[in-house]
């Protein structure tokens, strides 16, 4: 089965990267259209993925756009859904990994027969969406896909409360390669020299910085920790969430937290910096869709304390393989911290079993069988190439 992936991003997001694992498996077999160049081409070219920019003047459609802001996108919608609709002949399937690129997919679609699947990875709520914005999802997704593969239960629901159909949709965590998070401790204690935090108590916070990822909550749970306690941010503001970032400085200015905050902006040692870490933190104000961080820590034998909503609540079993605090509770989230920092032996043993489960539960290996299981009831080979199945609503 040949696939045109697509996705509206050039830059590295919790679901390029899922992207890169999905697509691997695919190979020769798989094109990724990308609606914007950046980091993420490059890093598909490293991986050997074969990807492709499309030509796109200034698609400018953002989530909590409004109809009418939208509408002004169509002149350059145009240009798009027709290199789709070329390119997407030599496929069998469009399969559109973000929103954006789900709704052109959909279009292109309808010309080429293509079956369509919408991998979601966001809840589709007013949370995170404009009503247009998630209307529109939910009536192309009823009306135009063969599949919708969401993150997590938490996303799952969200669609069919939004009015999705239930019979659409089939839930695929995440995977991970367990191997590609062990760290020798040589790096570890080197890496920890480097940055000079040698004897801290150390948070880490692995996210874009945005106002829903909470990092200010993290900030003021931090001016109620012992001096001794140091928080990473690795990150960078990746959807020019400029006045955040001016926030954040401001609030550690202000708390005097200057000594004792580090910001380390876009990184791609992850797993080493992950297991130089005492706690990862994870402070979505919203309900996060699944959290790549949250396993990610956990496979690194790092003890994770998360904002219990949305997938999160899936990944964690609180008091076994980590904990969970409510959404912007900051002193919830201080006692935690200090918790952890003043029983080591159990937040270890915490640890430990985190690794242990997440290993068992998320790997890729698992993920990309589920997906091709999944993609294998969409519609059956012919000679031709690839006989579609037409959901119900389009043979109307
Ligand atoms: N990440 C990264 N470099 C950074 C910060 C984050 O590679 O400097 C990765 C992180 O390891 C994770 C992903 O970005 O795999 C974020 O995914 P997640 O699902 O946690 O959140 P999203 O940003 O997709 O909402
Ligand atoms: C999205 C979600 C994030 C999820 C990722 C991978 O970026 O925000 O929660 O982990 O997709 O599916």
């Amino acid at each position: 089965m040949n696939i045109l992936f697509l996705d509206q991003s050039g830059k590295l997001g919790g679901a390029e990267l899922s992207l890169i694992d999905v697509a691997s498996a695919f190979g020769d077999r798989c094109l990724v259209g990308l609606f914007d160049d950046g980091p993420f081409r490059q890093t598909l070219e490293q991986h050997k993925i074969p990807v492709k920019v499309l030509d796109n003047p200034s698609f400018s459609v953002y989530k909590d756009s409004t109809f009418w802001q939208s509408l002004k996108s169509l002149g350059h919608i145009a240009p798009l859904v027709s290199q789709i609709i070329r390119l997407s002949r030599d496929y069998d399937v469009i399969y559109a990994n973000t929103q954006k690129a789900f709704v052109l997919g959909a279009i292109a679609s309808l010309f080429t027969h293509r079956p369509l699947v919408y991998h979601l990875r966001d809840i589709l709520s007013s949370e995170h969406f404009s009503r247009f914005n998630l209307r529109l999802a939910v009536c192309f997704a009823n009306q135009f896909a063969s599949l919708v593969i969401a993150n997590s239960h938490a996303t799952q629901k969200a669609f069919m409360k939004a009015g999705g159909r239930a019979e659409l949709v089939s839930v695929v965590y995440n995977g991970f390669e367990p191997a590609s998070y062990s760290t020798a401790t040589a790096t570890t204690s080197k890496l920890r020299k480097q940055l000079n935090l040698d004897d801290r108590f150390v948070v880490g916070h692995f996210s874009r910085l945005s106002p829903w990822k909470g990092q200010h909550v993290l900030l003021e749970a931090l001016s109620h920790c012992p001096d001794n306690v140091t928080v990473l941010f690795v990150g960078d503001a990746l959807f020019g969430e400029c006045e955040y970032v001016e926030q954040l400085h401001r609030q550690v200015a202000q708390s005097k937290l200057g000594d004792r905050v580090r910001f380390l902006g876009f990184r791609s040692d992850i797993p080493q910096l992950m297991t130089l870490c005492n706690l990862v933190a994870h402070t979505s104000i919203a309900p996060e869709p699944f959290g790549r961080v949250i396993i990610e820590a956990m496979l690194c034998g790092t003890p994770i304390v998360a904002a219990a909503a949305g997938g999160v609540i899936e990944l964690i079993e609180p008091g076994k393989t980590g904990w969970l605090t409510p959404p912007g509770d900051a002193l919830k989230l201080a006692a935690m911290i200090n918790q952890c920092c003043s029983d080591p032996e159990q937040a270890r043993a915490i640890a430990q079993q985190a690794t242990l489960k997440a290993t068992q539960r998320f790997q890729l290996s698992q993920t990309n069988q589920q997906i091709a299981a999944l993609l294998n009831t969409i519609g059956k080979p012919c000679r031709s190439g690839f006989e579609p199945t037409y959901p119900q609503m389009r043979k109307q």
